[in-house]
Formats: C-alpha cells, sequence, structure tokens
C-alpha cells in the first residue's frame, strides 16, 4: 500500500513518451487464444492489469515469453484449459474478456463473474446477449460465468447499451463462428479498431470497427501475427492535463492526436494552448483557465476514463462548470478527496457542479480507483504545499512509471513504501 509525496507549484516543461494502450492491450492479449500459432504483440504498456491478464493466459497453458520491457510473444498452442483461474482472475474486470476468446476457441468458457467498482454496477448482460445470439448457452452460479456452445454461428446483434467490453468479447467469439456476425449499436473506441486491426492481421476477417456497425465474417482458422498496439488516449489525456493544472509547457510524444481531439477541444475552450504534430502534442498554459463545461460520452465524445482528471483542472478555472456523467452511474467518488484540498464541486447523481477556486491545498488523499488516483495526483502536482497519494497500487494498474515520467518533467515525487497488514485491496 504505497504511497506518493508530491510537492505542489512545480509547472510541468518537457518531454513525456506515451506508452501502449491499456484498454488495447488487454482485449488483445486475450485474443491470441484464438491463434494457432505463436503471436508478437509489441508497444505493451508495463502495467500490473497487464501483468495480471498474461498470468491468466499462463495458467491455462500458454507460454509467454517476455521479449522486452514492451513486448511478448504468447503461444497459445498448449493451452490445456477453457477454466480461467478464479484466483487470478477475480483481481481485474478485463479478464471477462478470456469469455470471448476461451468460448471462440474452445467453444465453452468459465470465468469468475466481474467484481462491481468503484463506479457503480459493472453488469454484463450485453455480453451475455451477444453471446446467446451466437447459439451459446450460459449459467452464472458460485460466482463465476460458465458459457458454451454445440457451434457458434454468426447472428445480429443490437447492444442496448454502447458497449466496450460488449463489443470487444463478442468481436473474440465471433470471429471463428460459422456464417456472418453483425454487432449493431457497437462502441467505436480506438482500442475497439486495434483489437479489429490484430484480429486481421491474424486472419479474421472484420470490417467496420471504428463505427457503430461491426461485420464479423468468421474463418475457420486463425494464424499467429506481430502487431504493436496503439498509444494509449488516456494516459496522454492525463498527461495533457497535468501540463495545463500546473501552467507547463510538456511536449506529449508517440500519440495518435486524431485519438485526442475531444480532450484537445476541452482544453482549448479553458484556454489551454494546443499545438499538434504527426505523432505529438503539445500542451502549454500561460493564463488562467476558463470554465468549461464536460459531458462524457462513448467515443468520440468526452472519454469517461478522463472525466476525474478533467475535474480538478475544472476546479481552478476562473467560473463555474458542469460536468455531466454520461457512461457510469457513480463516477464522483473522487469528489470527497478532491474537497479535502479545497475544491469546492457538488455533486447530484450523475452532474457535478464545479466553483472554481483559485488554487488546491495540499492534503493526506486516498485513491478509490485507477482514474481518481490519477486525477489525486494531478491535483497535489498543482495545489500549494506537499500532499500524500495513498493506496497507489490502483495507479499502477494503468499508468506505466508515472513517478518516472512525472520526475522527468519536474515534479517534486517520491515513493514511500508503507506496509500494511490488511488484505490487498481488490481491483476491479
Ligand atoms: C471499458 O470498461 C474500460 N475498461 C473502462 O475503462 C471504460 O470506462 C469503459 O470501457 C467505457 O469507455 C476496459 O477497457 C478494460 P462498458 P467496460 O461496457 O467495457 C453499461 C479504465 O479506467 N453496460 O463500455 O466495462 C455499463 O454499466 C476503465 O481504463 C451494461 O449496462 O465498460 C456502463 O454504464 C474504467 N451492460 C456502460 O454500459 C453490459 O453488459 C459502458 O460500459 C455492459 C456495460
Amino acid at each position: 500500500m504505497d504511497k506518493f509525496i508530491i510537492t505542489g507549484e512545480t509547472r510541468l516543461q518537457g518531454e513525456v513518451n506515451i506508452s501502449g494502450a491499456k484498454n488495447a492491450a488487454l482485449a488483445i492479449i486475450p485474443a491470441a487464444i484464438l491463434a494457432e500459432d505463436v503471436c508478437r504483440i509489441e508497444n505493451i504498456p508495463n502495467i500490473t492489469d497487464v501483468t495480471a491478464i498474461t498470468r491468466i493466459l499462463s495458467d491455462l497453458g500458454a507460454r509467454i515469453r517476455v521479449v522486452d520491457q514492451s513486448t511478448i510473444e504468447v503461444d497459445p498452442r498448449k493451452i490445456h484449459s477453457h477454466v480461467a483461474s478464479y484466483e487470478l482472475a477475480r483481481h481485474i474486470r478485463a479478464s471477462y474478456y478470456l469469455l470471448g476468446a476461451l468460448l471462440g476457441r474452445f467453444s465453452h468458457a468459465v470465468v469468475t463473474m466481474p467484481g462491481g467498482c468503484d463506479f457503480g454496477v459493472r453488469p454484463i448482460d450485453q455480453h451475455l446477449k451477444g453471446f446467446a445470439a451466437l447459439g451459446a448457452e450460459y449459467s452464472l452460479e458460485g460466482g463465476m460465468v460458465d458459457v458454451h456452445a454445440a457451434e457458434l454461428k454468426g447472428d445480429q446483434i443490437y447492444l442496448d447499451v454502447v458497449s466496450v467490453g460488449a463489443t470487444v468479447n463478442i468481436m473474440l467469439a465471433a470471429v471463428r463462428a460459422k456464417g456472418v456476425t453483425v454487432i449493431e449499436n457497437a462502441a467505436r473506441e480506438p482500442h475497439i479498431v486495434d483489437l479489429a486491426n490484430f484480429l486481421n492481421t491474424m486472419g479474421a476477417d472484420v470490417r467496420g470497427a471504428g463505427t457503430d456497425v461491426i461485420k464479423i465474417y468468421g474463418v475457420e482458422r486463425l494464424h499467429g501475427a506481430t502487431y504493436s498496439i496503439i498509444p494509449d488516449q488516456i494516459e496522454a489525456g492525463t498527461y495533457m492535463v497535468a501540463a495545463a493544472a500546473t501552467a507547463g509547457n510538456v511536449l506529449i510524444k508517440n500519440v495518435i492526436p486524431k485519438h485526442l481531439e475531444s480532450i484537445s477541444a476541452k482544453l482549448e475552450e479553458m484556454g489551454v494552448e494546443i499545438e499538434e504534430y504527426d505523432d505529438s502534442i503539445r500542451v502549454r498554459r500561460t493564463g488562467p483557465l476558463h470554465k468549461c463545461n464536460i459531458k462524457t460520452m462513448p467515443h468520440p465524445g468526452f472519454p469517461t476514463d478522463m472525466q476525474p482528471q478533467i475535474a480538478v483542472l475544472l476546479s481552478i478555472a476562473q467560473g463555474t462548470s458542469i460536468i455531466n456523467e454520461g457512461v457510469w452511474d457513480n463516477r464522483f467518488r473522487y469528489v470527497e478527496e478532491l474537497r479535502r484540498m479545497g475544491a469546492q464541486i457538488s455533486v447530484d447523481g450523475k452532474i457535478a457542479v464545479v466553483e472554481g477556486v483559485d488554487h488546491l491545498n495540499a492534503a493526506p488523499v486516498k485513491v478509490t480507483d485507477l482514474r481518481a488516483g490519477a486525477a489525486m495526483m494531478i491535483a497535489a502536482l498543482c495545489a500549494h504545499g506537499t500532499s500524500q497519494v495513498e493506496d497507489i497500487q490502483y495507479i499502477e494498474r494503468g499508468y506505466e512509471d508515472i513517478e518516472g515520467k512525472l520526475r522527468a518533467l519536474g515534479a517534486e515525487i517520491r515513493r514511500v513504501s508503507v506496509f500494511d497488514p490488511a488484505p490487498v485491496a481488490r481491483v476491479v
């Protein structure tokens, strides 16, 4: 249960390199189960969620070779089970991608039910609706989901809710099904496109990813492939907001500017200067921050995974801003911690009203989930005084070497190990 000690009021300056996308890696690594040969996956972020998902594959019998810090080779040929280890899978929500991958490979999958988390219930009814449409039957007992099919056949599936997870899981189950599967009202996130590109590199026939209609023409078999994961849109957005919050000047490298359009637009609306290049983006703030209203939406809308971070920026903007959380039921738990630093935020359901203040003040704050943790770090970087950000294991789920990257930008940050006899926090 380590913590970061951060002294604020340091303008972040310099360059930062963005790692591979967590939410693409968590879908692509399980997808390697579908191949009949070795898959080499590059630009993988070095984060604990990725370590967890590769452990699950290894436990199933896959041979994982670590080539270097951001490259692995997955040999799925020795996978001997369709039952994912409860002990390993219960720690991360993305373990539910094993359902689609194992069902697609073995026509049978048994995986733990994903837990709830700090921003509301996290149902999988749309995943199950998709599997059923492909001819699978499922049962939920003892906290496990058991899905099996005599034969997977393509069908038309309309998602009642735009769901990244359901879109991914149906793609994984459908690529080797007989016939054509059409997913309507599909998620359009960059990591959906990345998964489709990886599957097609393996010999699948997935068309329309990135739009709300994805067609999957089932193929007999998938071969091995070499693939490099896209840069992480949310990690990039987090450093953009950190640069703006500290009135800094940062070149954020190894990004796809198009994936950051909604974030850039809102930062510019707040008076932040943005310069886009081919694979980098410069963020500079010299003047005051203006108020701005935010509604989080599925891509290409403003990402929900940037909501806590932008709330910190709005807390020190001039005027009153409104945040409307359009994706999750309860994604404002971090507000209590931000209030401890002097933020003036009132929350009513999925709406937060942010009254800008001149500055935040340092405090010891807790982390409630991954993106809330990133927000707390941004708050500590711009607050007056020295803050303690506790429970940083949540942050390390999704941010590679955040301490080193921030220190290279001039942040005054150090890690303190805290022995805590309490059980390890369940991370989902
Ligand atoms: C993915 O979660 C991401 N996680 C989340 O990022 C992200 O917040 C979310 O997509 C939205 O972009 C990963 O990719 C590992 P959803 P997921 O299914 O797939 C409802 C992070 O910080 N829903 O798109 O679980 C659901 O309740 C994490 O990196 C159903 O009702 O999200 C929510 O309101 C946090 N039934 C909405 O849809 C279902 O069967 C969107 O959920 C599935 C979802």
